[in-house]
């Protein structure tokens, strides 16, 4: 198997997509604030360094606002404090030391200026750069896909230049009305993938993560994703590490059961985009529910297609619900086209799932789990060689979950009793 390298720009962009899949009304929200906030920096002729880190860091931006509510309040309020959402991001972000930088900056994107007085808060010092995130955020919640972008702008302009020294640093109000002038900026601003249009040779280069740091950066994804619901919080964890074991158990290489940790942790990427009541609802959920929670593995899927490197971790991760009988979701892929990497996950997903408390029901003894799991077989949901290698090791894999699954936890519980 091919060693995978993979740019840290190229993962970002994944997470970033995935929550902007939320809603409609934050289509792009991510990339375009990523797009304004370079143009920015450009103009100013910030270092090259700054520059790079400045588009990560917008690329992320919000990304501790962990439900929908919350991602919807940050677009349409006006004033927004330093606040949770800025402060999760970056605790979430900073144990990834190519994120540091990028976690400073999130952690104040929403501190005004307040006629210089933003320049620290609470004894620390506010990074300009969060200071052209904050402009280049509330520019981009101010523009709407109904009128077009140029009409739109004189109106945008002047809003924003009211608030120069109060809200935003006065020479970056400036730098945005000279890049005013410059059509071709809020066009691609409002193109399907603002990122794209920064013609990044060179800037990028350099950033590329190896298999070690990728599995860093997906462990920090998996908290993403499942941090939105005490019910899920130490999911993938779980996923993960049981994928990884059997994934041993049957013999594949130790780079093999690296992949498999990565498609662990990224399985349920597509959680992001669903609307969290949904993830916690006590009751069972209707048809729509359960339609919308389905369109999750679709979206892993294309959100992780983009990465070409990774068309064998997507596999595995993608189709963990997928059966051998050909009626699982979304593609239907049946028997031997199913890839052996793909039956273990699920096999590690069914198996963690019913192990976890869930919003209707606790988790399962070890007999009934062994019970459930082998019914699935019967039924033609799960591979009968991989299901007979857990029972096998039932105890030793059941153990290294729960370990996995309890750091997960007590991460979690971390995370809430900072706030
Ligand atoms: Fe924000
Ligand atoms: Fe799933
Ligand atoms: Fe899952």
């Amino acid at each position: 198997m091919d060693k995978i390298r993979i740019n840290l720009k190229d993962f970002l962009l994944c997470i970033s997509d995935a929550q902007d899949l939320m809603s409609p009304k934050l289509s792009k929200h991510h990339q375009q604030v990523a797009y304004l906030s370079f143009r920015l920096a450009e103009k100013i002729n910030l270092p090259i360094e700054q520059q790079k880190n400045i588009i990560l860091a917008a690329l992320v931006h919000d990304i501790g606002a962990l439900s929908m509510k919350e991602r919807l309040e940050i677009i349409e309020t006006e004033t927004i404090h330093v606040n949770k959402h800025a402060v999760i991001g970056a605790k979430l972000l900073e144990e990834f030391k190519p994120l540091e930088e990028p976690a400073r900056i999130i952690k104040f994107h929403h501190k005004s200026w307040d006629n210089g007085a933003g320049r620290n808060y609470k004894g620390e010092k506010v990074p300009l750069e969060s200071h052209i995130i904050h402009l280049a955020d509330r520019t981009c919640t101010l523009f709407n896909t109904e009128s077009n972008v140029i009409s739109l702008l004189p109106r945008i302009i002047q809003k924003i230049s009211k608030q120069a020294n109060t809200a935003f640093e006065p020479e970056l109000v400036d730098a945005l009305i000279e890049l005013s002038k410059y059509e071709y900026i809020w066009l691609d601003l409002m193109s399907p993938t603002p990122i794209a249009m920064i013609n990044d040779i060179g800037l990028f280069n350099t950033l590329v993560l190896e298999i070690d740091d990728i599995i860093d950066l997906s462990y920090i994804f998996s908290q993403i994703i499942d941090f939105r619901s005490q019910f899920t919080a130490r999911h993938s964890a779980g996923v993960a590490k049981t994928a990884e074991q059997l994934a041993k158990l049957i013999g594949f290489s130790s780079y093999e059961c690296k992949m498999m940790l990565i498609a662990g942790y990224l399985h349920d990427l597509g959680k992001i985009a669903i609307n969290n009541d949904i993830l916690e609802k006590k009751g069972m959920l209707d048809e729509y529910e359960f339609n919308e929670i389905r369109m999750h593995t679709y979206h892993t899927y294309r959100l992780l297609e983009r990465i070409p490197q990774f068309n064998v971790v997507n596999k595995w991760a993608s189709y963990h619900h997928e059966t051998l009988s050909g009626t699982g979701y979304p593609f239907h892929i049946q028997g031997d086209n199913l890839p052996l990497g793909s039956r273990v996950m699920a096999v590690a997903d069914v198996f963690t799932a019913i192990k976890e408390d869930r919003p209707y029901r606790l988790g399962m003894k070890d007999e009934d789990a062994m019970q459930v799991l082998k019914d699935m077989v019967l039924s033609g949901a799960l591979d009968k060689n991989i299901v007979k290698v857990l029972i096998d090791h039932y105890h030793e894999i059941n153990q290294i979950r729960e370990r996995f699954q309890l750091a997960a936890a007590e991460r979690y519980n971390n995370f809430l009793s900072f706030f």
